[in-house]
């Protein structure tokens, strides 16, 4: 079959559609045809090598994170699908494949296609709505009545939270550009925030939750605008490994950006407010009012 495989983490050169076996299938899988994947900016970051310091996958290996496609053939123990099901999945992450004709997935990782959505736009929906339903329900813990501040509500994973938010009860502040304006308030937005022209530190300091998709100075600003012992989930903040390993070689540190997390140490531990649930990498920060950027960490 052909896939689109990633050989050289890198430039895009690395990786190259061509022929490989069709994967065998676990007791557990299903083995789909894909009929079509969804890209995001976790599969050129995964390339780029920028995710190595968390998944450490042995090349060559077949990208893409999510698909939809048909049903062709069940291992012993499947018992929720059949030949001939219309199925979307976010595959493991230690596996990948999506990017093929063909891609074998554990039967915990996929579900029946709604029957209002063709293969295009369910291939779509996995990762992206996975990311906010588990950072908000899961991870924020997000309750009815709750002011939810959520930056970059036009994108994929901010549509999917904006109605999660709403369906979970909670009262919800986003930004979006001018064209995204319209988009975000039909999804269910309460306030919007134009983030070309507004200023984030104007609009109040009572957000009871925050979920940052931008990260760096958008990051910094949410700080600013929640209250006291709340927490904001970044999937979009940078890590930075480099502190760790300069602290270990005894080099003195710089002060890194307050949108700066160091992330995994030199003997390679993720730290602990660093963790890979599900499908997302979540970095769950305490706003701690008593540092001066909010953020509980030992290097601020
Ligand atoms: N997609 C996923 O499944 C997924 C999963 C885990 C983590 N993530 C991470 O989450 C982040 C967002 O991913 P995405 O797929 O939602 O991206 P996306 O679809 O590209 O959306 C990004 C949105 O951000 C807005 N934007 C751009 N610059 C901005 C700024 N300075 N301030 C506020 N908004 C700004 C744009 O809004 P306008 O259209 O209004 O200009 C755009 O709609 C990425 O860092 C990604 O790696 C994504």
């Amino acid at each position: 079959m052909l896939a689109y495989v990633l050989r050289r983490y890198g430039r895009p050169e690395g990786s190259l559609l061509m022929e490989v076996p069709t994967p065998t299938l676990r007791p557990r899988d299903i083995l789909v045809d894909v009929r079509a994947a969804g890209l995001n900016p976790v599969d050129f970051k995964f390339r780029q090598g920028k995710l190595r310091v968390i998944h450490r996958s042995r090349l060559p290996l077949v990208l893409g994170n999510e698909f939809a496609g048909e049903v062709v053939a069940v291992g012993d123990e499947v018992k929720r699908f059949s030949v001939g099901d219309r199925v979307f999945a976010r595959v493991e992450k230690d596996r990948l494949g999506a990017f093929a004709e063909r891609a074998a997935v554990g039967e915990d990782c996929a579900a029946r296609v709604p029957p209002n959505l063709d293969f295009a736009a369910a291939a779509g929906v996995p990762l992206a709505a996975l990311t906010a339903l588990q950072a908000l329900r899961d991870e924020l813990g997000l309750k009815p009545e709750h002011k939810v501040f959520i930056s970059g509500g036009a994108g994929g994973v901010g549509t999917f939270a904006i109605q999660i938010a709403k369906w979970l009860g909670a009262h919800v502040t986003t930004t979006a550009s001018k064209r995204g304006e319209a988009m975000v308030r039909s999804l269910g937005a309460d306030e919007v925030i134009d983030y070309t022209t507004d200023d984030l530190s104007r609009i109040g300091k009572d957000f009871d939750a925050g979920l940052d998709l931008i990260g760096g100075e958008t990051l910094d600003k949410m700080f600013k605008i929640m209250k006291p012992e709340t927490k904001i989930v970044s999937v979009a903040a940078e890590l930075v490994v480099q502190p760790l390993e300069q602290a270990a070689r005894g080099i003195p540190l710089g002060a890194p950006a307050a949108h700066q997390r160091p992330a995994v140490d030199a003997g390679g531990h993720v730290a602990d407010d660093v963790r890979l649930h599900g499908g997302l990498l979540v970095n769950a920060v305490p706003c701690d009012p008593s540092s001066p950027c909010g953020m509980r960490s030992p290097y601020f």
